[in-house]
């Protein structure tokens, strides 16, 4: 099952993996922030800490990316051989571009806000899900192709 010359193949999915950890935990305080802001429940947002991890998980993601697509080009001499994982793989890089831009305008220009934090919160949670079913469709294309 575990082929040794094949262990390069392991450090997108550990990339993307690490990713998600940082990336859950900045969607946990957002969600914080969603029901301090418009549902007036008391909860406290650590914001630094949320633009930090924020940060951190999105940058992992855009390298992870770029790793899986060199590897599998490298690999299988082809783009895109992945299938659904190469289709979902490519639609969340927007969501990653936007969620970033609109979370770094926000805590450059700091004021009370109604929408832009929703348009934020609201791509960042689809990317959160959307890197998930990306476990689900990457553990497939071991299947097929690694293991
Ligand atoms: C995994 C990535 C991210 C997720 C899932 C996420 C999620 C969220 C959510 C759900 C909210 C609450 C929105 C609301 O109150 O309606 C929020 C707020 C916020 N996020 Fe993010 N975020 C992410 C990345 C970032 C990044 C990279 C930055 C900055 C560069 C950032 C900056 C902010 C700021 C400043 C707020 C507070 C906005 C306000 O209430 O005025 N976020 N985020
Ligand atoms: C943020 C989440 C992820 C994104 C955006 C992503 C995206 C991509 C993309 C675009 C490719 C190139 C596919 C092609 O050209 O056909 C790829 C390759 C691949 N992905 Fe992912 N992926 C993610 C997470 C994962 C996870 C969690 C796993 C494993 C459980 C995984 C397993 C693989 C495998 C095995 C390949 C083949 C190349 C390699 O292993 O380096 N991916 N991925």
């Amino acid at each position: 099952m575990f082929q040794e010359a094949k262990l390069h193949l392991y450090i997108h999915p550990a990339i993307q993996v690490l990713g998600i950890v940082f990336g859950y935990i900045t969607l946990f305080w957002g969600a914080k922030r969603f029901l301090a802001v418009h549902r007036k429940k008391k909860f406290l947002f650590p914001w630094k800490s949320h633009v930090l991890y924020g940060k951190i998980s999105i940058y992992l993601w855009l390298f992870g990316l770029g790793v899986g697509v060199y590897f599998t080009h490298a690999e299988w001499n082809y783009f895109s051989v992945t299938g659904e994982h190469y289709t979902i793989g490519i639609a969340i890089l927007p969501l990653l571009l936007i969620t970033f831009l609109t979370g770094y305008w926000m805590d450059l220009f700091k004021k009370k806000r109604q929408y832009l934090c929703l348009v934020h919160g609201g791509l960042g949670a689809m990317l959160c899900i959307l890197v998930f079913v990306q476990v689900v469709t990457g553990v497939q294309v071991f299947s097929l192709f690694v293991w």
